[in-house]
């Protein structure tokens, strides 16, 4: 049994830019690793061998022309108490790719939360209160979705991509 989701991977443009807005951050909190950063599309959870080989063979069937997201705000969500980038641009391609993959994964029978899809790239977690830095919006071209994998390595989460579908166009 594997932790899965589905997600965007950052590209290396704008990996570079979120490391530089990382390290502008405040310098008392803990951002998660630059390998972990990314948009998840859809959370699975813990997923069987056969669900995780039928989830790969009806990802090909999704149809993905690519977004383009320009990531400009930094928040604080409270309840989560992350503190993340969210997108203002793109939303409805990557809002119909987040639906087609919960499609998908329902119809496996895999339990999928309902609550509202909002792109964001978690930056830090166990945050109390929102903090604030100057940073020039990242625009993130996404040219194709992938599913991951989050395993805890000497109790470190890391999240590691099995496999990639590049987009139509
Ligand atoms: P995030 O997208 O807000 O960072 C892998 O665990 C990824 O799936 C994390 O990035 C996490 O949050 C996201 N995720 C969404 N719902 C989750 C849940 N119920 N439990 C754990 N992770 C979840």
């Amino acid at each position: 049994m594997k932790r899965l989701f589905f997600a965007l991977w950052p590209p290396l443009d704008a990996l570079a830019k979120l490391q530089q807005l990382i390290q502008h951050l405040d310098r008392s909190i803990t951002p998660l690793a630059i390998s972990n950063l990314h948009v998840t599309l859809v959370f699975l959870g813990t997923v069987n061998p056969k669900q995780e080989r039928e989830l790969r063979r009806r990802a090909n069937t999704i149809k993905f022309h690519g977004a383009e997201l320009t990531f400009d705000r930094l928040d604080f969500w409270q309840k989560p108490s992350i503190l993340c980038l969210t997108s203002t641009d793109g939303l409805t391609a990557v809002s119909e790719l987040s639906e087609q993959l919960t499609r998908i994964s329902k119809g496996l029978d895999i339990p999928i939360d309902n609550r509202p899809f909002t792109p964001h790239i978690t930056l830090c977690r166990k945050i109390k209160r929102p903090l604030d830095t100057e940073f020039e919006p990242i625009t993130w071209r996404a040219t194709g979705f992938c599913l991951a994998e989050s395993v805890s390595n000497s109790g470190r989460r890391q999240y590691r991509v099995l496999e990639e579908w590049p987009s139509l166009s």
